[in-house]
């Protein structure tokens, strides 16, 4: 699946399905993790996210996300990873809402299991994959409605390795998935640089999220949602 809006439950009922938000929401969650957060709760509106939040004790939870790329105001953090290091996250939760990546969450939420995946941690999530019997649903969040190339590639590169080690068979459209990530194998960053979405972040003051969240394997993490939270498989 090409964008967040288009996940059904149908989609992913009975399979394996993975979300991808390379530019932001799945680099900042895995990271995030990996940085000793102890659960990440995605939720879909503000509205919602001010409600969960509210339910933990007070210093407990820290309260994220963006909504045009920026912090929602009363937020503590917006949805750059760089924000979430060891320091911040350590032994808290996160109620994360962003505009395309959290909805992707939510609509895939009916999968056999649902991992997220970034090319911080794309080897890892196929290497979990790789153990389990279902098929698999990569699904990209895009951007408001719109296919991006960045969560292409990242699926791509995901879909090659399901085909090379796992004899995989792909769909066309993840075939297609994993020929951009061929062309552009090796220079990641050239792509962001290319993404409408990388192209925005670099205007808007996140060049360096650019440059962070292009970095392949970086992390050995796979955040696995149940239940509406996510924590490391
Ligand atoms: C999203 O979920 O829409 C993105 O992660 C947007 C962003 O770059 O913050």
């Amino acid at each position: 699946v090409l964008i967040a809006q288009e996940v059904t439950r149908e989609h992913v009922l009975g399979k394996n399905a993975v979300v991808i938000d390379v530019l932001r929401a799945t680099s900042t969650i895995g990271t995030a993790l990996k940085n000793g957060c102890t659960a990440v709760f995605p939720v879909v509106s503000p509205e919602e996210a001010f409600e969960k939040a509210g339910t933990f004790d007070k210093g407990s939870c820290i309260l994220g996300g963006e909504r045009g790329g920026i912090k929602v105001p009363g937020f503590d953090t917006g949805n750059s990873p760089l924000e979430y290091s060891s320091d911040a996250v350590t032994g808290r939760s996160l109620v994360m809402t962003t505009t395309n990546g959290t909805l992707a969450i939510n609509n895939s939420s009916a999968a056999k299991h649902l991992f997220l995946a970034s090319l911080l941690n794309a080897s890892a999530v196929a290497k979990a994959l790789l153990k389990l019997p279902e098929d698999v649903m990569l699904v990209c969040s895009g951007t408001e409605g719109i296919f991006t190339i960045e969560d292409a590639y990242c699926a791509g590169m995901i879909a090659h390795i399901l085909k090379t080690e796992g004899k995989a068979q792909l769909t066309d459209m993840a075939e297609a998935c994993r020929i951009i990530y061929e062309m552009y194998l090796g220079r990641p960053l050239d792509l962001l640089y290319l993404a409408t979405h990388g192209q925005k972040l670099n205007r808007i003051g996140f060049a360096d999220d650019v440059v962070y969240c292009s970095q392949t394997d970086l992390l050995d993490v796979v955040p696995v949602y149940e239940n509406g939270r996510i924590t490391k498989l």
